[in-house]
């Protein structure tokens, strides 16, 4: 296997933007756009948008996701909201781990991996996110974190349940910064996270796993960053928010 036969996935990440209508009027611009992509396409939204949001890709190649899970079941979790709850109002992806659950939400590792074997034992695909602030990046620390936080994420996950795992990875002083990793620093980083995969459920799971970029990605900066044989696809903020720009990025992980 190798990057030709491994699914290419472009995840928008919506973050804490829009409305149910608004949502919805977005979908309804992107659907012709991305109609014709030849890679998985998906649209993490807020909870409170996702029945629009679903509603409104229906029919479409656009997948549905969250933006986070809680680890358990149900219970006395005021603000929270299960897997299974998830899947009943039609999502199909979680992003777990961003690094601004990290940084503001108290968001652990171990929380992490908590939330990731919910989500898949409950049968949801996860988009695990990992990445390095600038200050470990600098200290020289960036394999070794990425590898622990890839392998502490993933402590428990089955091989088989690996098939439904993309891990993103996206360079803290990356997010929202305009400031993107180079071609060749997101692939490294995705190297990293794909060797922690390797040492840890052998070296075919490791090709077969989709590692996605994420961090300023945009229409102008997608085709060379998608274009790395370590990189199969992004997880995009900012430019998922525009429909064109999100178009652009869906071509370019689609030749
Ligand atoms: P930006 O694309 O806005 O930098 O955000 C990246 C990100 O955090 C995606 O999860």
């Amino acid at each position: 296997m190798n990057k030709a036969t491994r699914k290419a996935v472009i995840a928008g990440n919506w973050k804490m933007n829009k409305t149910p209508a608004e949502a919805a009027a977005l979908i309804e611009e992107m659907k012709p756009l991305v109609k014709d992509a030849d890679c998985e396409v998906v649209l993490c939204v807020p909870y409170v948008d996702i029945a629009a949001a679903v509603e409104a890709a229906k029919g479409s190649n656009i997948k549905i996701g969250a933006e986070n899970v809680h680890f358990k079941a149900s219970g006395a979790y005021t603000g929270e909201i299960s897997a299974e709850m998830l899947l009943a109002c039609g999502v199909e992806y979680v992003i777990i781990g961003h690094s601004e659950r990290r940084t503001y939400f108290g968001e652990t590792d171990q929380t992490v991996n908590l939330r990731t074997l919910a989500a898949l034992n409950a049968g949801l695909k996860v988009i695990v996110c990992v990445g390095e602030t600038l200050e470990q990046r600098e200290l020289g620390y960036t394999e070794t974190l990425l590898k622990f936080q890839t392998k502490m994420a993933l402590t428990g996950v089955t091989k088989e349940q690996l098939k439904n795992v993309v891990i993103a990875y996206e360079p803290v002083w990356a997010i929202g910064t305009g400031v993107t990793a180079t071609d060749d620093q997101a692939d490294e980083g995705n190297g990293f996270v794909r060797a922690a995969v390797a040492e840890a459920y052998g070296a075919e799971a490791a090709e077969a796993i989709t590692v996605q970029y994420g961090g300023s990605m945009n229409a102008k900066n997608a085709d060379g960053l998608v274009d790395k044989i370590n990189v199969d696809g992004g997880l995009i903020g900012g430019a998922s928010l525009k429909a064109a720009d999100f178009a652009v990025i869906v071509k370019a992980a689609s030749k």
